[in-house]
């Protein structure tokens, strides 16, 4: 594709919400990309949080963690370049091993995934020996490696109830483990590891669930006040939350699911107003894919994670082949056994 027709196809998806002089930047960065990607034989899976333009121009695969975790089994390239965050491109790495992994920027991390280590997850196993533990997906390969089974926001309640086990430990989204014992009818207790001294030490014994608690940065800012705002203005709007939003929040929305469930349910609904309670970009990107539909955001907190993927660092990460994804083999081994498990749960 030249620079023309990819500014053209940019332009017809962007041109409301993107200026022009910007549009022919992105356009020739792009194609630019895409020539290289063949060169090298690279895929490239593009997470539905990336900016409009890259969103627009260069993924071959896009959607959301669980989607892209299954395209990352699948592709025959030598290289996957990852435009996600770092748990996203491990995921990929801990799947096809012979592959080469590139993360554009080597900041692209995950206060989730930051939140718990893999001694952590032994501590936790050893005061409750015997229970499955679940792992969400943003987490790092050496906690996959410590869990019986990953999950993610799209299957989560799928794979806990596949389970069939009197109780589980569930890592490490609080928030995310909350709405999955809502939904599924259970107990959860968050025990600290410190000992009987600490007031949160377990001491309940009536417990379905044991959650950890790690917390997305920014979904855990979306408040049920920002809700009754936005209700207040806009009576009829449909308000769709990210699992990772605290129970009440969830609660207070129309619909929660992954951030391909978001997309589908605006797709599939006809509402006069839709507000996103999750990373921006998603909205506009929903926007380019939906301009019949009015989206409304609150953009004031962002995941400054995936926001350092830029189209400007995918080249260089071509060019350069930078920033390589390395799992050690006896961890890789052990983390794709939960993450195949997960995916064979569908
Ligand atoms: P999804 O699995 O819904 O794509 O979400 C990933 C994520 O990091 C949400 O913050
Ligand atoms: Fe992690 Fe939250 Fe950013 Fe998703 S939005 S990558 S969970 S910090």
């Amino acid at each position: 594709m030249s620079v023309d027709e990819m500014y053209q196809q940019l332009k017809h998806k962007l041109g409301s919400v993107v200026p022009d002089v910007e549009l022919r930047l992105k356009a020739e960065l792009a194609v630019e990309i895409n020539r290289l990607k063949v060169e090298r034989n690279a895929v490239i899976l593009g997470h539905n949080y990336m900016e409009p333009a890259l969103f627009h121009s260069i993924p071959d695969f896009k959607g959301d963690s669980l989607d892209l975790s299954r395209k990352a089994a699948q592709t025959d390239k030598d290289v996957i370049v990852f435009c996600g965050v770092r748990f996203m491109a491990e995921t990929a790495k801990i799947l096809s091993p012979s592959k080469t992994v590139l993360l554009p920027s080597d900041k692209a991390g995950c206060s989730l995934a930051e939140s718990i280590t893999a001694e952590d997850v032994r501590q936790l196993k050893a005061r409750f020996p015997g229970l499955p533990v679940v792992a969400y997906v943003n987490t790092y390969a050496d906690v996959k490696a410590e869990v019986d089974i990953c999950c993610t926001s799209g299957n989560a309640v799928a794979v806990v109830e596949s389970l069939h086990s009197p109780a589980i430990i569930f890592l490490p989204d609080e928030y995310l483990a909350r709405n999955v014992a809502r939904e599924t009818g259970k107990h959860i207790i968050f025990p600290t590891l410190t000992g009987p001294s600490d007031p949160a030490f377990a001491t309940e014994l009536d417990y379905q669930m044991i959650g950890w608690r790690g917390r997305c940065e920014v979904h855990e800012k979306f408040t049920v006040a920002d809700i009754q705002a936005v209700r207040q203005q806009f009576p009829d709007v449909f308000i769709l939350s990210h699992p990772e939003c605290s129970p009440e929040v969830v609660a207070a929305s129309d619909f929660s699911g992954s951030t391909n469930a978001m997309i589908r349910q605006v797709e599939q609904s006809d509402a006069p107003h839709y507000l996103l309670l999750t990373e921006c970009s998603m909205g506009d990107n929903i926007a380019a894919a939906n301009p019949d539909k009015e989206m409304l955001r609150l953009c004031m907190v962002r995941c400054p994670h995936m926001n350092t993927i830029t189209l400007e660092d995918t080249l260089a990460s071509l060019q350069q082949m930078r920033y390589i994804i390395e799992v050690p083999e006896d961890i890789r081994r052990r983390a794709a056994a939960s993450v195949e498990r997960m995916i064979a749960i569908g």
